[in-house]
C-alpha cells in the first residue's frame, strides 16, 4: 500500500491579496504550504505538490491547473503507485495529524471510497436570488461545511478526475466529483481551528493559533 499525499498549492491568493501566491505567503514565520507539509510527511510515503508556474523547483513538485481540481489530477499522475491519496490544501495550515489519520481509519474500515473533514453547519442556510431576495431556508440538520484533508481510493479518485476541464472547475472539492461518478463518500468531523486562509482575517487567526500550538508544543519539550 502506497499512502500518497497530494497538496494543491497552485492557486493564486487573490482574495488574500499578498505578492506572490498564496502557498508561499508568510504565515507565522514560515511559508504556508510547509505547515501542512510537515504533517502530511509523518504519515504519507510520499507528498507531491502542484505549484504555480515558476516554483517546479526540487523533487515532487509538478505544474499546477487553471483550477483546483486539474491541479489535483496533475499532482495524482505524477503519484501513479498511489493505493491511498489523501488530498489536502496548502490553504489549511492547521491541519493535525490526528485528523489526517481518522480519515485514514475511516477508509480503511471499508465501506466508502472517500473519508473526508468536515464541520456540521454552525450558521442557518439560505438559499437567494441575484437581488438579495431569499428564496428558502435549508434545514440545518444534516448540513455540513467540508473541508480537506480528502483520503480517498487512488484508483477512484483517479476515475472521478477523468472528466472535462470545465466539470473539474466547476468542483469546488474532489470528494464531489467521487460522488458524480457513483462513489461512497463519509465525513470525519474535525476539529474548529482546521480553518481555511482565504483573507487576510483568516491569515491573521492562523498565526495567533500556530503560535499558540509551537509554545505548547515547546513547552511540552
Ligand atoms: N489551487 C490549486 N490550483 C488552482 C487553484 C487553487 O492548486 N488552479 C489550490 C490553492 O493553492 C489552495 C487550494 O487549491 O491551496 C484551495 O484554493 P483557494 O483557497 O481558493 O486558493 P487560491 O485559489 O490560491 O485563492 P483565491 O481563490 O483567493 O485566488
Ligand atoms: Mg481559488
Amino acid at each position: 500500500m502506497a499512502i500518497v499525499g497530494i497538496v494543491p498549492a497552485a492557486g493564486s491568493g487573490e482574495r488574500l491579496g499578498t505578492d506572490g501566491p498564496k502557498a508561499f505567503a508568510a504565515c507565522a514565520g514560515r511559508p504556508l504550504l510547509e505547515w501542512s507539509l510537515d504533517v502530511l510527511e509523518t504519515v504519507c510515503d510520499r507528498v507531491v505538490v502542484a505549484v504555480p508556474a515558476g516554483y517546479e523547483h526540487g523533487a515532487d513538485r509538478v505544474r499546477g491547473a487553471a483550477s483546483r481540481s486539474a491541479s489535483v489530477r496533475e499532482a495524482l499522475r505524477a503519484a501513479p503507485e498511489a493505493t491511498v491519496a489523501v488530498v489536502h490544501d496548502a490553504a489549511r495550515p492547521l491541519v493535525s495529524r490526528v485528523l489526517v489519520q481518522r480519515c485514514l481509519d475511516m477508509l480503511a474500515a471499508g465501506g466508502c471510497d472517500a473519508a473526508v473533514a468536515a464541520s456540521p453547519m454552525s450558521d442557518t442556510v439560505k438559499e437567494a436570488g441575484n437581488d438579495g431576495t431569499v428564496v428558502r431556508t435549508l434545514p440545518r440538520a444534516g448540513l455540513w461545511s467540508v473541508q480537506t484533508p480528502q483520503v480517498f481510493d487512488a484508483a477512484a479518485l483517479h476515475r472521478a478526475l477523468g472528466v472535462d476541464d470545465a466539470v473539474l472547475a466547476a468542483a469546488t472539492d474532489d470528494s464531489s466529483l467521487v460522488e458524480a461518478a457513483g462513489g461512497v463518500v463519509r465525513l470525519v468531523e474535525a476539529p474548529p481551528e482546521n480553518l481555511k486562509v482565504t483573507s487576510t482575517v483568516d491569515l491573521a487567526l492562523a498565526e495567533a493559533l500556530l503560535g499558540d500550538r509551537e509554545l505548547r508544543a515547546a513547552a511540552r519539550g
